[in-house]
């Protein structure tokens, strides 16, 4: 098996995109448990505002970074981004205008297809090109 020794730029890189990773996780959490707990659309419309005001600067952080580092991906994870900012405004029109029993859902499909597409695949697709720049 090959080792691969990343410099400490490349690996506080990772960590950084890790870090946004799961604070956006955690977020998604909070709001699915408010959501089965029927806090009520108030406690979802403040979680999801919270995420709208804290997500941009993350993601474009996040962005300059793998922008810094060459990665190929960098439109396909910026895209991942931008759909999820737009769930997260959709959702939150969707609640203004008086929608409840169906924030669940769609919290969930939101969840869901983040974990899914963003975090594990991006995460594994980060450490491949890293990998690949290494060995190069
Ligand atoms: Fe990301």
């Amino acid at each position: 098996m090959q080792s691969v020794a990343w410099d400490d730029d490349e690996l506080a890189g990772i960590a950084m995109v890790d870090r946004y990773h799961q604070h956006l996780k955690e977020q998604v959490d909070e709001l699915l448990g408010a959501c089965f707990a029927s806090q009520g659309p108030e406690v979802v419309a403040r979680i999801i505002e919270r995420m709208i005001n804290s997500t941009p600067g993350h993601f474009a952080e996040e962005e300059a970074m793998l922008a810094q580092a060459g990665y190929e991906r960098i439109v396909e994870h910026k895209r991942a981004h931008r759909e999820f900012s737009e769930s997260l405004k959709d959702l939150q029109t969707r609640l203004r205008e008086g929608a409840s029993h169906e924030i669940s859902n769609d919290a969930l499909l939101l969840l869901s297809r983040w974990l899914k597409g963003h975090v594990e695949v991006e995460r594994r697709e980060l450490e491949s090109f890293l990998m690949a720049k290494r060995v190069a």
